[in-house]
């Protein structure tokens, strides 16, 4: 995959832009801790839209996926991930798209201050890691925060809509805390950790620690499998026939569930937004290997 030079490092947050478009690494747990990682496995970068897999599941955990989703719907969007639009019932389509994450993100601990929602999910996102590297760049936050029309945008046009549960905190305070965890850090290592996490039905293979609910854990897989890839989704569930998340920065998981977690990380995008390099090396290793779902 390595050879592949397709793709273009997304330029819409200028952090992001100053990405090296060569950075390619991949990095495999199992769901009884064995690893091994190739390329540029250590490197951080930042989880940008693979954190609404962990902040669905995790928001899911705390108050009951009924409580969620009687905010957020479970459909395919199949429509660009930040697009101005709702459901047939005035919700957003799903938590992995803009619109769902950000009434997530508005429903994590929202009766808490901004610090200690931030402190919960980092620690949160610590635990799914087993204590391996987790982040934060700060000037990707500040540089996101800059350039986020479209997201006020699409929140104010959610508030119009009555989206948003009743609650004192207020729209910038929403999407800063939705900046602050599309700009939280891993590696591969890390992340491949998370995965398998996912994998293992929300236990930590490296400490053994129970991080997340079982009913969460099954349905952020499920809604990784129907619209984890954005408009790709449909596709990859087709070819390749695993859960997946995929964000701006060339982030990437997949879940083999009862088996393991694979991250890949390589910055250059296709066209809907999704690692070229990550996305070629999943279709070839469902060519090598027997994981699609059916
Ligand atoms: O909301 C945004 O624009 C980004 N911070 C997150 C988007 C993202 O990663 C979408 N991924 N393909």
């Amino acid at each position: 995959c390595k050879t592949v030079t397709t793709g273009d490092v997304a330029t819409y947050i200028p952090q992001l832009a100053r990405q090296d478009p060569n950075k390619w690494g991949v990095s495999i747990c199992t769901v009884d801790g064995q690893r091994v990682s190739f390329g540029d496995s250590t490197t951080p970068f930042c989880f940008q839209s693979v954190s609404k897999a962990f902040n669905y599941a995790i928001l899911a955990s705390d108050i009951g996926a009924d409580e969620v989703h009687s905010y957020v719907g479970q459909e395919p969007s199949g429509r660009f991930f930040n697009e101005i639009c709702l459901d047939g019932n005035n919700k957003p389509h799903n938590p992995m798209v803009n619109s769902g994450a950000i009434i997530v993100t508005s429903l994590l601990k929202n009766e808490w201050q901004m610090a200690d929602r931030f402190d919960y999910i980092l620690n949160e996102y610590k635990k799914l890691a087993g204590d391996e590297f987790i982040g934060f760049n700060n000037a990707t936050f500040l540089s996101e925060r800059d350039t986020a029309d479209r997201n006020f945008a699409l929140a104010y046009f959610m508030k119009e809509c009555k989206c948003f549960p009743e609650s004192k905190q207020s729209l910038q305070d929403t999407l800063d805390f939705y900046f602050q965890l599309c700009s939280l850090e891993a590696n591969c290592e890390s992340l491949a950790v998370m995965a398998a996490t996912l994998a293992n039905g929300g236990v930590c293979p490296l400490t053994g620690v129970k991080c997340l609910a079982n009913r969460p854990c099954r349905d952020v897989l499920s809604l990784m499998y129907s619209c984890g890839m954005y408009d790709y989704s449909g596709q990859f569930a087709f070819h390749v026939g695993l859960p997946a998340k995929s964000g701006v920065s060339g982030a990437m998981i997949v879940v083999i569930p009862n088996l393991m977690g694979i991250c890949m990380w390589s910055p250059p995008l296709d066209k809907m937004g999704n690692t070229v390099r990550g996305v070629e090396f999943c279709k070839e290793m469902i060519n090598k290997f027997k994981f699609h779902n059916y």
